[in-house]
């Protein structure tokens, strides 16, 4: 049950999972190493919701990850780590060698007052110590709550207050492509609003210049070689119960405040080891590349908690795939000899850009499987994608899942379901999606479309927001009854593969990256000449969608390059580079309904340049106002 290897394997597994997931999921978690079983595999009410999974084990999922593999596996590459300039000599950790490090330092987060349940803030650049930290939180049973590099100070201190988070570790400062981020100094910013911390923890990388305040601040590697010299033995893994909080991973929802998501011990081990070896058909020995950050969800299951736990050599890329140019990723999968590539739609549009020149003398022949992730792929990048990467021999996983669900729910398995380009295919098993119309009913048969649900829980699925379980609830388990409501709109082809259409509330995709409209309509009005905002997302061909600001101003700022620019600038201040809008209009006055709602339809379509189907405005307050931003449109058609 565990290696689904033929079709007919993927429908046995998927049938028995359906009708005895405790059988199902039993036998799977007795590939993993336990401290103590559990009483009940699954434990489940979405009404609460109140989800557990092998309730009673107990265990570490690093003991999974490191110790289990170090007698048959331990002089194999575990981590290798190409830094971003070419240059620059990258760094391979064996298992044992990972091992040693992520026990030290767990040692390290010890004698610096660290306890189990304790959360810590992770915010580093793409070293192989970001893996090693993660790694050591887990070891020890701290909670780590990893922020991605991008993020501003601001949005560091909001994730610091909500999880009261003691303790950081970062870098000095990160490379990426030719830029150099300062992140212990953004830190710093953070820290300013957040006294209640205690411990820095600063690996060096970059060199760039750090405030080092005393009795707050200390250096990893003095901090290390405290511990190095010991003859104690490596740090023991603590015994974690499986409902354990492992991480906690924030990510953008439909009101302004990020949201904490929560994953546990157990069921996050087991769901992202078996959708690893699954999707990709990893075989023992082969090298994955997967070229996200850690500080995103995908990298937390696809760089180091899947592929770890499976024994599989992770690749680790710090930079761009831009940078020194187009040819990267080519140049680290020959290098490497990378079997299985895992990457994002955005990427593959934006190197298409560049034809096929970057790819003359690259070989990729060591390449078996391609993945893609974060949003929907159109045909013509699938194409571009299959022929010139994959040689026309690899298949493709096209792999639908979210930062709530740990792994990929929907997707095709290599070489073994079928594929079919801008489809995520066939659930996984224990997956069990349906469409739902607004009021909530199912709607039944083939190429339908709807609201996607899933009926039942998975071993992956989010357990809470942290400090806010009712918001959690009204998230994802209220809108329908009895079902995990993902966000996404999708259809289902007549041989039951579902196609994700994109997002039916307000969140934003861009470029793979998860963004709230009225969380970025927060930002731009903090600026003092904004009255009124309104965000919507736009068809983009290389981000997917890109961010329309229209913008009510009464400075006394009147040039508008000028205050376009200001707002931009305040939204990389209050939320991070990733979310400036990538067009800015100014406006007179926004569609609202009497009830002084705004019609976001209307803007939605004035910003896709399609002016003549705004649709019906006659319950609008004022209709005039539509002509108006019409008339100044930054996109017509
Ligand atoms: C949203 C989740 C999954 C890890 C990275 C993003 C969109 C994700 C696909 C896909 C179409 C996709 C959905 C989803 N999405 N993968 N293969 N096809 N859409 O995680 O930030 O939690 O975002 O990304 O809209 O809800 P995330």
């Amino acid at each position: 049950m565990y290696h689904i290897r033929s079709l007919a394997d993927y429908q046995n597994a998927y049938k028995k999972s359906v009708e005895d997931p405790e059988g199902f999921w039993g036998e799977i978690a007795s590939q993993f190493v336990w401290k103590r079983k559990w009483d009940r595999v699954l434990e489940w009410n979405f009404k609460k919701p109140e989800i557990k999974w092998f309730s009673g084990a107990r265990l570490n999922i690093t003991e999974n990850c490191l110790d289990r593999h170090l007698e048959t596996l331990g002089d194999k590459p575990a981590i290798i780590w190409e830094p971003n300039n070419p240059a620059e000599k990258g760094k391979t950790l064996t298992y044992r060698e990972l091992h040693k490090q992520v026990c030290l330092f767990a040692a390290v987060l010890k004698n610096n007052g660290v306890k189990k349940g304790d959360r810590i803030c992770i915010y580093m650049g793409m070293v192989p110590e970001l893996a090693i930290a993660t790694l050591a939180c887990a070891r020890i049973g701290a909670i780590h709550s990893v922020v991605f590099g991008g993020f501003s100070a601001q949005s560091i201190a909001d994730r610091l207050q909500d999880a009261k988070a003691e303790f950081v570790i970062t870098c000095d400062g990160a490379f990426r492509g030719a830029k150099d981020i300062p992140l212990k100094s953004v830190i710093d910013d953070a820290l300013v609003s957040c006294p209640f911390v205690k411990t820095v923890i600063v690996f060096t990388r970059t060199r760039t210049p750090v405030s080092m305040i005393k009795g707050r601040d200390v250096w990893w590697e003095e901090e290390m070689a405290k511990v190095s010299g010991s003859d104690e033995p490596l740090c023991k893994a603590e015994e974690m119960d499986a409902e354990d909080m492992l991480f906690i991973l924030y990510t953008s929802g439909s009101t302004g405040k990020p949201k904490g998501v929560v994953h546990t011990c157990a069921g996050y081990m087991v769901w992202t080891n078996y959708t690893f070896k699954n999707v990709f058909q990893f075989e023992n020995g082969q090298v994955h590349f997967c070229t996200a950050d850690i500080g995103w969800i995908t990298g937390h299951s696809y760089i180091v908690y899947g592929p770890l736990s499976a024994g599989a050599t992770s690749v680790m890329f710090e930079g761009i795939p831009t940078y020194p140019d187009a040819g990267r990723f080519w140049d680290i999968i020959d290098k490497y000899k990378v079997d299985i590539l895992y990457t994002a739609p955005t990427a593959i549009r934006s190197l298409m850009g560049f034809g096929t020149a970057p790819l003359e003398g690259k070989d990729l022949s060591s390449l078996k499987v391609l993945g893609t992730v974060g949003e929907p792929i159109n045909e013509e990048a699938w194409h571009w994608y299959s022929h010139h990467i994959g040689k026309d021999k690899c298949p493709i996983v096209d792999t639908w899942w979210q930062t709530e669900t740990a792994g990929v729910l929907i997707s095709n398995m290599a070489g073994v379901t079928p594929s079919k380009p801008g489809y995520a295919t066939l659930p996984m098993p224990g997956v069990q999606p349906i469409l739902v119309d607004e009021n909530g009913k199912e709607v039944h048969g083939n190429n339908v479309s709807g609201n996607l649900c899933i009926k039942a829980p998975w071993p992956g699925i989010i357990r809470t927001t942290y400090g806010d379980h009712e918001r959690c609830r009204v998230n994802y388990f209220a809108t329908y009854e009895n079902l995990y409501f993902t966000g996404d709109g999708a259809m289902r082809d007549e041989n039951g593969n579902y196609r994700i259409t994109g997002r039916v509330d307000d969140v934003l995709n861009v470029s793979g990256h998860r963004i709230g409209t009225a969380e970025v309509e927060n930002a731009i009005n903090m600026h003092t000449g904004v009255v009124e905002s309104a965000v919507v997302g736009y068809p983009h061909d290389i981000k997917g969608q890109g961010i329309y600001a229209y913008v009510i101003f009464s400075g006394t700022n009147t040039d508008p390059e000028l205050m376009a620019k200001d707002i931009t600038a305040t939204v990389s201040r209050i939320i991070g580079a990733i979310a400036k809008p990538d067009r800015i209009q100014f406006v007179a006055g926004l569609p609202k309904t009497r009830s002084g709602k705004i019609m976001r339809r209307i803007l939605r379509k004035i910003a896709e340049g399609d002016l003549e189907n705004v649709g019906d405005t006659s319950t609008l307050l004022d209709p005039s106002v539509v002509d108006e931003i019409k008339k100044g449109s930054l996109k017509k058609s």
